[in-house]
């Protein structure tokens, strides 16, 4: 079947289409029908009917005979290890830790916060939680103490797992020190955390409250996998919005298995057994969904990669680890491969390596520029797709699906939209725009199985952010048009967050610390475009009246309380002191006019502007940090 035709028998019968690909998962009780709209706009799938997420992802592949197939490699050049673990070997060491957590009281329903680096013990802590029916909050570890905090008064976990540390090149992350700040901030206390020590730091443990995650499991019954209803959460994973309070994305179980899987053949193009690589982290929804969830639950082998794309040693780390170990599909950020193609332009360190397996390179997570896709293309000799999603869709809405049919590619563009998705772009006022007209991009309800049903314990903060603006539609929060053949271009956000490294940032939550400094009456974060990472922030602070102590001592502490309180990911580093804002007549922030200035664009003056005389006092506060464009 040709892409077209497997996208009209979606929209001619999307149910029988999404019942029909349910039909690949192991189901305790099969649902008795697909989509559940009675509470509608809140959509439901498979609501009423029973499954369990680690059944599907790691038991039934033992049970159909595929036990010593390799599940996982942990590929790690920050430690230099490597390892490999088969799909019998993960059941068992799932079992016992699910069997060690039943035993102190976790189970369905109960959330359980997971801070860990890229080890393949986080990957079974996940599973573990859904062996149990417990849901899972996987936090980055590139964030801060009080963000995990702030998850943690939130998702009020009964149980933590943590690492005692993280390997950054050059340093070690201590993630024990971070959690129990954390815990001292938080006002929600869990009743106990999981340490897994490893042997880079042995972290202190607190009586009573810590267990070593190996003593933990020891001499304990081995926990079976509880069937939990379609629509039961699978995990809770905190995204950015527009304020300090991250938005609890939930991830429903049953859509999400369906979905996950269907995505593996038609989009990725990999058979069960073949070997598949996300190089992201568990902490963001690529690894939730494609190093932890979909691999697993389609069959495949799945790599763990601790590291970087350059100076883990080299620019060549990842085409090693694509020739060493059989890598099919490779799926990572645009950021990932300018980070490669600064260091090594002509490609030297491919010539080192047999790439001869890979048959495609996924880029998301960010917008793919074409200066990226086309070297990636040059280089590899494979075909590069774009596909763009978000946290709150768990896998991609627009996509080339190699695997149907490799469509034309469009370099700047995603390609079209997957079945389940009926992309709309709107104007202002909610109405579709022609084709090649920038607007709004929404999709029109139901959104597909697997996607947000709503937001943790917030559902009017869920309606508010996504439902209420176009009524009928889910709003994305990104801006573009579809082109005459169908395909999407995803322009820019039409709120403020930012996207640095491939990493979904708030510049609210940013200006939210710098307002809490001592000596800033007010402030203001952009996102300004950077070669490397997409965008960067910078701070624009006034400060309070009377303050006279030197500028560039209070921008040191306002990078420094940023990092501390949203944490090293934020990338926070370009503060400049302003004596004013540029603002409209009515007092809102021309944020866009800094953007453009920032970046050196053409500025036209805003009509609402009040004094126009401030946007050359923001160009010269650039300049004076060094970040004029001309
Ligand atoms: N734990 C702790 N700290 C982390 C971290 C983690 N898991 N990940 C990143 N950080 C820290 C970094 O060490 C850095 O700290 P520093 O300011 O002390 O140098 C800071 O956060 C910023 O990190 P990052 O933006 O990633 O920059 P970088 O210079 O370390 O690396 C790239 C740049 C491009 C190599 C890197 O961002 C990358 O590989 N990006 C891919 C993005 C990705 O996988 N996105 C997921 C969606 S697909
Ligand atoms: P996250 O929720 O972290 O996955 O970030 C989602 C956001 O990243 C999207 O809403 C887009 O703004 C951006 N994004 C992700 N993939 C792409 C892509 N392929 N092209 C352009 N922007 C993308």
């Amino acid at each position: 079947m040709s892409y077209a035709e497997v996208f009209d028998a979606w929209k001619r019968d999307p149910e029988g289409f999404w019942m029909e690909q349910a039909r690949a998962i192991e189901w305790e009780r099969m649902p008795s029908r697909a989509l559940f709209d009675d509470k509608a706009p809140m959509y439901e799938w498979f609501s009423d009917g029973l499954v369990n997420t680690c059944w599907n992802a790691v038991d039934r592949h033992v049970e159909a005979g595929y036990g010593d197939r390799v599940a996982i490699i942990h590929d790690s050049p920050v430690t230099h290890t490597k390892h490999a673990i088969t799909y019998a070997e993960l059941r068992d060491r799932i079992a016992s830790l699910a069997g060690a957590l039943k035993a102190k009281g976790v189970g369905k329903g109960d959330r359980v916060i997971i801070y860990m680096p890229m080890v393949p013990e986080a990957l079974e802590a996940m599973l573990a939680c859904a062996r149990l029916g417990a849901i899972h909050s996987v936090v980055f570890g590139g964030f801060a103490a009080h963000e995990l905090a702030v998850r943690i008064d939130d998702a009020k976990p009964k149980a933590i797992i943590a690492a005692s540390c993280g390997i950054e090149p050059g340093r070690i992350v201590h993630y024990k020190p971070l959690l129990d700040g954390a815990l001292a901030q938080a006002r929600h206390k869990p009743d106990f955390c999981v340490i897994f020590q490893r042997e880079q730091e042995v972290a202190k443990l607190e009586d009573g409250r810590d267990f070593d995650w190996h003593g933990f499991q020891y001499g304990v019954e081995p926990a079976d996998c509880v069937p939990v209803e379609g629509n039961h959460p699978a995990y809770i994973l905190y995204t950015s919005g527009t304020t300090g309070q991250p938005k609890g994305v939930v991830r429903p179980t049953g859509g999400h298995l369906v979905a996950l899987n269907w995505t593996m053949k038609n989009i990725y193009n990999v058979d069960p057994g073949e070997v598949f690589w996300a190089a992201s982290d568990v902490g963001w929804v690529v690894g939730h969904s494609y190093i932890c969830y979909a691999p697993l639950i389609h069959g495949n082998t799945t790599i763990v990669f601790e590291g970087k794309p350059v100076g883990t040693p080299d620019a060549g780390t990842f085409w090693r680890v694509i020739s060493e170990h059989k890598v099919r599909s490779f799926f990572t950020a645009p950021t990932a491969f300018r980070a490669i193609k600064r260091e090594d332009p002509k490609g030297e360190y491919l010539k080192k390596y047999d790439l001869s397996g890979l048959r495609a390179l996924y880029l998301a997570g960010e917008r793919a520029d074409p200066d990226t896709v086309n070297w990636a293309a040059d280089m590899l000799g494979v075909p590069v797709i774009d596909h763009w999603w978000q946290t709150e869709t768990g896998y991609a809405i627009a996509a080339n699906p190699v695997g149907i049919e490799h469509l034309p590619v469009k370099v700047g563009s995603p390609s079209v939209a997957m079945p389940g998705y009926d992309v709309r772009i709107l104007d202002e006022g909610g109405h579709p725009v022609p084709a090649g007209t920038l607007g709004a991009i929404a999709v029109k309800l139901p959104l597909p199985p697997g996607t947000l049903p709503t937001l943790w314990n917030a559902e009017e903060r869920f309606r508010k952010a996504y439902l209420d603006h176009f009524p009928g539609y889910y709003e994305t929060g990104d801006a573009g048009y579809v082109d005459e053949d169908g395909y999407l271009w995803i322009m820019a956000r039409t709120d403020d967050v930012i996207n640095v490294a491939g990493h979904r940032l708030s510049t609210g939550a940013m200006e939210e610390v710098l307002a809490s400094h001592p000596d800033v009456a007010e402030c203001a974060v952009i996102g300004m475009s950077d070669e490397l990472k997409g965008q960067l922030p910078v701070g624009f602070v006034c400060l309070t009246k009377g303050v006279e102590r030197p500028h560039d001592e209070i921008a040191k502490e306002c990078v420094a309380l940023v990092r501390d309180q949203i944490g090293p990911v934020a990338a926070f580093k370009h503060v400049a002191v302003v004596d004013r804002l540029p603002k409209t007549r009515s007092g809102k922030i021309l944020r866009a006019t800094m953007v453009k200035i920032a970046d050196g664009a053409e500025v036209k003056v805003p009509a609402t502007i009040d004094d126009p005389a401030i946007l050359d006092e923001i160009r010269g506060a650039l300049g004076g940090i060094g970040l004029a464009r001309a």
